[in-house]
């Protein structure tokens, strides 16, 4: 039994896709737990930039993939992605794709509540995707969501349907006088149609990974989102809707704590955060835009730019205790290339008191100072170096000393957005 965990340290985006694909050619599953489609996973084969939203990213590299009960499906959206990949060539049969029987399924009431809450809540917007994550997970806790396996069952999908609809009817007009509503036939018709072309593909994937263990199969499980985010250990309110750290792969595939072996850790070798929340790394001025471009900062699912700040190791230290993270991946280095001077977040100043802990209050991380440590730079273009001791000594001193601060070896640096843009440092799944 052997299996690894992708993990993002930060508030997502660390380039979880590019690894969980890199290493996909040596697992046997690849297995997303938690999120939606509020995940924006690029991967660049031979040039070509593939982004998936709910698929696992191990489909490119023809894995069997598995969508966990964790994970809330927008099935338009799912069946959109399907065609997209079957498109470029890459087989999403049955054989290679399966959904669990009890994730909770998207509808457009859930987006159209994301869109009137945010709307109402004025300068205290999440700056959410809009994708009804939110208030499909508020469903599922509330116990009147709607999953794989009600969806199928024609009867009972109708009744409960009618129920939510009278319901979201009700909060939609009554609470935030939105504009629209929901339709029960237009959506029991679309939706019905989406259940037939699904239905191969739900099965009980609990007993596939139990199965898979037992087997000795690799297992790679994909996180969406970043630690950061997670709706108990985050930056609450400003977070998703689901618990983003390994804990809750065992909630969110059905296996047990076992079942988790290696951690990785996905950090950018700088900070990115994409909507509203504290960020107390962040950086408002000529480097932020710097790293911005060259970084190339735009969200895969919403196209926003990114918010970008120098790395900040409380952040990287909470995500590594929370997720009990075994070694870290650090990717975007070559983006740092041509800054003189970085500096590396060691702790924070809040008040008269310094801390290496994160805030739980975000009004304190809000105005959190960061206390840095200065570290040279390097001016070389390291994004065709392959082998760890070709890098720059400035390089190396600042992959170190992040190893040194966190504790924690780095086992994978990427240097490019591309598969073969990157160096395995430590083994992996061999
Ligand atoms: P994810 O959500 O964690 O999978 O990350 P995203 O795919 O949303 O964002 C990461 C972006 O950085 C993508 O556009 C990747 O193609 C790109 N990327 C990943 N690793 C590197 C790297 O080492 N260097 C550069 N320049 N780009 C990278
Ligand atoms: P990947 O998997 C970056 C952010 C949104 C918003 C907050 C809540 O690509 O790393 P939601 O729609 O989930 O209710 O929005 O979370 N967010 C992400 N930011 N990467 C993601 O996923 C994200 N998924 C959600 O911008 O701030
Ligand atoms: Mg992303």
């Amino acid at each position: 039994m052997s299996s690894i965990a992708v993990i993002g340290t930060q508030w997502g985006d660390e380039g979880k896709g590019k690894i969980v694909d890199l290493l996909s050619d040596r697992a046997d599953y690849v297995v997303r737990f938690q999120g939606g489609n509020n995940a924006g996973h690029t991967m660049v084969i031979n040039g070509e930039s593939i982004i998936s939203h709910l698929v696992p990213s191990g489909i490119i590299q023809g894995k069997r993939c598995i969508i966990g009960n964790g994970v809330v499906v927008d099935p338009s959206v799912l069946l959109e992605e399907m065609d997209y990949l079957e498109k470029k060539g890459i087989d999403v049969s049955p054989e290679k794709l399966s959904i669990s029987e009890k994730a909770h399924i998207i509808f457009p009431y859930h987006k159209m509540l994301d869109n009137a809450r945010e709307n109402s809540a004025g300068d205290k917007k999440i700056g959410t995707t809009g994708r009804g994550i939110g208030p499909c997970y508020e469903d599922k806790a509330s116990r009147k969501g709607i999953r794989f396996a009600e969806f199928l069952e024609d009867q009972i999908f109708r009744e409960m349907l009618k129920v939510n609809i009278e319901e979201k009817t009700k909060i939609l007009t009554h609470a935030f006088s939105y504009p629209e509503t929901p339709d029960f036939d237009e959506i029991y018709n679309t939706y019905s149609e989406y259940a037939k072309r699904l239905k191969p593909y739900v099965k009980n994937i609990s007993a596939d990974l139990g199965d898979a263990f037992k087997n000795d199969y690799k297992i790679l499980f994909e996180g969406a989102q970043g630690t950061h985010l997670d709706i108990d250990h985050g930056t609450y309110p400003f977070v998703t809707s689901s618990n983003t750290v390994s804990g809750n792969i065992c909630c969110g595939s059905g296996v047990g704590p076992k079942a988790i072996q290696e951690v990785l850790g996905i950090a950018k070798a700088y900070t990115t955060r994409v909507g509203a929340g504290p960020f107390p790394t962040e950086l408002l001025d000529a480097t932020g835009d710097y790293i911005q471009k060259k970084g190339a900062e735009f969200g895969a699912t919403t196209g926003r730019k990114r918010r970008c700040g120098w790395i900040d190791t409380v952040v990287l230290n909470n995500a590594i205790r929370l997720n009990s993270v075994t070694g870290l991946v650090l990717t975007k280095l070559d983006v740092l290339g041509g800054i003189k001077q970085l500096k590396i977040c060691t702790s924070y100043k809040i008040g008269n008191e310094i801390t290496p802990y994160f805030p739980a209050l975000v009004q304190n991380a809000a105005i959190a100072v960061p206390q840095y440590e200065t570290i040279d730079g390097w001016d070389e273009d390291i994004s065709s170096i392959r082998k760890f001791d070709d890098f720059p000594q400035s390089t190396i001193r600042y992959i170190r000393r992040i190893e040194e601060i966190c504790e924690t070896e780095v086992k994978i640096a990427s240097v490019g957005p591309g598969r073969e843009e990157t160096i395995e440092i430590k083994p992996l799944f061999r």
